[in-house]
């Protein structure tokens, strides 16, 4: 009895003591919000935190991304059959998200095996689509609408001839529709069907108000804020009619579930991924690209940006803080230099800063954009896009570079959850210096820190080989479902943890 009272009054002081760190954690996190780095306010180490070791997952009400889970690296014995409608297929490295997506994950998805066949608008040079080494992927292409979109009835029909082609006779596992590839009249048919979501209505009303803010007094209205509600509206209505979504934030996973009113059990969140074999931390070849653009060493600080240089990207923010800054500012003017990757109307314009500060490169293949990543101390993206997942930042973080962000919810959320990634601004002219600033006065040595940490979370979290991998599961798991496989492929037990 004794023993039992003693027992329970160390209990109740364990109890006391967690209790009160829980406490003392969360008030430190509520005064240090942004900067913390107590690891009780670390939204990237509370990821994964609802698992104990061991535990069997339910995978389709798992509510934080499927990147947190590690899939087994070998391909499953059954190897599946797989549509994929996308609007158009990428030509060049200097494709949109959506474009890099469907390219990224079904080149992968190819490697491991699967049976792809591919539903996509025919390029106006047909002699200048791109081919690959697999015998397993296969492009059909057809004819654009006057609105650029896949022509519905023609790749239904092309889709039906597929469905019931092979010997013996073999229909499609799983339909992928990247965006509204697949349009929903179509799409209410199928139960196998997930679609990936690279930009909704509900994101875009962030950027209008972003753009609204930003415009001079003599710019007319971009956009008419009641037509974006408007649309939001029409999306709800019909996203009901897709099967399986996938977000590609955690952001966009909580507005399909909360605004948009998609059951739990069929909203999906999978971040997207690049090719970790073209985008990682090489210091050599960091450093030759520094030296072929003749890159002083008195530069101390070199910063980078890539993508298109267009209004959108927040390029005017970009350029007006960098000109004052190098007016106002002698020694930053003597420290730091600005590599510019990409082309568009704002490349001109970053040029006339003088080279003494700005390089402006042009628009960079993959394996040179890699070194280019190499040659920086810190990447930055000043979008004011806030639909989808800007695929810059985590080539960046891959090969071991810190970012610096607008503050939107899609990258705090997922990519900059802290601190120790880099660095995020609220998109106005005097908060983004403020951040250029601090990173120039934070200097090489933090930002390699910050840089190593970037790169382990990428590496974990963004690889290409990650994403394909809960791909792969979520369409084992949606295709079982609908009567193909006898095993369970929507459970999920994590013995690596
Ligand atoms: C989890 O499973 C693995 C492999 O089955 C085993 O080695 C390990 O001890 C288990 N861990 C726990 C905490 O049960
Ligand atoms: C079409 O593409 C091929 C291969 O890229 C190229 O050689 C050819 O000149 C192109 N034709 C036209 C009309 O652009
Ligand atoms: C594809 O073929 C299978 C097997 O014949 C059939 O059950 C399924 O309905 C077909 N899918 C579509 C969308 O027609």
């Amino acid at each position: 009895m004794a023993r039992d009272n003693k027992a329970m009054i160390s209990g109740f002081r364990c109890l006391c003591a967690f209790i009160f760190v829980i406490s003392a954690c969360s008030i430190a996190s509520f005064l240090y919000s942004c900067q913390c780095t107590s690891p009780c306010h670390d939204p990237g180490r509370e990821w994964g935190q609802s698992l104990t070791p061991n535990q069997t997952i339910d995978l389709l009400s798992f509510p934080e991304a499927w990147n947190n889970l590690n899939f087994p690296q070998v391909p499953p014995p059954w190897r599946m059959k797989i549509a994929v409608f996308v609007k158009k297929w990428p030509h060049r490295s200097q494709a949109g998200g959506l474009e890099r997506h469907a390219l990224t994950l079904h080149l992968e998805l190819a490697k491991r095996g699967h049976e792809i066949h591919i539903f996509t608008t025919s390029p106006i040079n047909a002699s200048s689509f791109p081919k690959y080494p697999f015998p397993n992927l296969h492009f059909h292409l057809s004819k654009p609408t006057a609105a650029g979109y896949l022509d519905q009835s023609t790749v239904w029909d092309q889709f039906q001839a597929q469905n019931s082609s092979g010997s013996p006779r073999r229909p499609f596992d799983v339909v992928h529709t990247e965006s509204v590839g697949l349009m929903h009249t179509r799409s209410r048919k199928l139960t196998n069907l997930a679609v990936s979501w690279h930009g909704i209505a509900y994101e875009t009303i962030h950027s209008d108000i972003i753009q609204e803010l930003l415009r001079s007094p003599e710019e007319p209205q971009a956009y008419s804020l009641t037509e974006r509600a408007v649309k939001v509206v029409e999306e709800v209505k019909f996203f009901r009619s897709y099967a399986h979504h996938v977000a590609t934030s955690d952001h966009v996973g909580d507005v399909l579930k909360r605004v948009y009113m998609i059951p739990e059990e069929r909203v999906h969140v999978i971040l997207n991924g690049v090719d970790e074999e073209i985008f990682r931390s090489d210091f050599k070849a960091g450093k030759n690209f520094r030296r072929n653009f003749g890159i002083p060493k008195s530069k101390t600080l070199v910063l980078g940006i890539a993508g298109r240089l267009v209004k959108d990207k927040g390029h005017p923010l970009m350029f007006e803080a960098l000109k004052q800054m190098i007016r106002e500012n002698a020694k930053f003017r003597e420290t730091a230099i600005v590599l510019v990757a990409g082309d568009g109307p704002w490349g001109s314009r970053y040029r006339g800063l003088g080279s003494n500060n700005v390089l402006v490169l042009g628009p960079l293949e993959q394996a040179q954009l890699a070194r280019f990543y190499n040659a920086i101390d810190i990447f930055i993206n000043p979008t004011l896009r806030a639909q989808g997942l800007d695929h810059t930042l985590l080539e960046a973080m891959l090969c071991g570079k810190p970012v610096l962000a607008t503050r939107l919810a899609s990258i705090t959320g997922s990519v900059i959850v802290n601190g120790n990634v880099g660095y995020t601004f609220p998109p106005t002219l005097e908060l983004l210096k403020r951040a250029l600033y601090r990173v120039w006065s934070d200097g090489r040595g933090v930002l390699e820190k910050k840089g190593e940490v970037a790169r382990q979370r990428g590496l974990q979290f963004f690889s290409a080989t990650k994403m394909a991998a809960a791909y792969e599961r979520l369409f084992l798991c949606i295709s079982s479902m609908s009567g193909g496989d006898t095993e369970n492929q929507c459970q999920f037990e994590d013995s690596s943890r």
